[in-house]
């Protein structure tokens, strides 16, 4: 998660599901570079899968028409495309100025003592993994995490206390 150039081979052929390819179909209609599908691609992917392996890169690459090169470089470019197997919750906190100023390090110290999750990292389990990203684009409502891509804002340790309570 820290290291973005760090990837994964899995030594197992990837595809979409029959979902998942009927939505991929659906979309390169809308766009008008095949090119244009290389983020909606890395999407359903992870959606499929919870990540994105080396192979599964290769299979949007081929499927789109381009590079495997350039699938690489968005992939690893934002921080939202998970380059390796998350926890079952996935929780991202924003690092970024408005975060940072507003305490997520008090997120990010709590997960650490209270879940045994450190960023970068899974607890042994499996149930949570833990990153730190950049600007999550919601600065106003500050500080913001992902709970599984779902947004949670002006969140403190109470109220992730609260959450993590719902979570099985
Ligand atoms: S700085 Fe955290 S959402 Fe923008």
């Amino acid at each position: 998660m820290s290291d973005r150039s760090d990837l994964i081979i899995t030594g197992k052929e990837f595809a979409f599901d029959a979902e998942r390819d009927a939505e991929f179909e659906r979309l390169i209609k809308r766009y008008p570079t095949r090119e244009s599908m290389i983020l909606p691609a890395l999407w359903l992917t992870q959606e499929q899968e919870g990540w994105i392996s080396v192979e599964a890169m290769a299979y949007i690459a081929d499927r789109i028409g381009t590079f495997a090169a350039k699938v690489y470089e968005a992939a690893t470019f934002y921080t939202m495309f998970n380059l390796k197997p998350m926890g079952k919750y996935h929780i991202a906190v924003c690092r970024t100025l408005s975060c940072w100023l507003r305490e997520k390090q008090e997120i990010v110290d709590y997960l650490a003592k209270e879940v045994g999750v450190v960023p970068g990292k899974m607890t042994d389990d499996g149930k949570f993994s833990l990153e730190e990203v950049e600007c999550l684009g919601h600065c106003g409502t500050a500080p913001v995490i992902q709970l599984n891509g779902e947004f949670h804002e002006e969140m403190d340790v109470d109220k992730l206390k609260a959450l993590l309570a719902t979570l099985e």
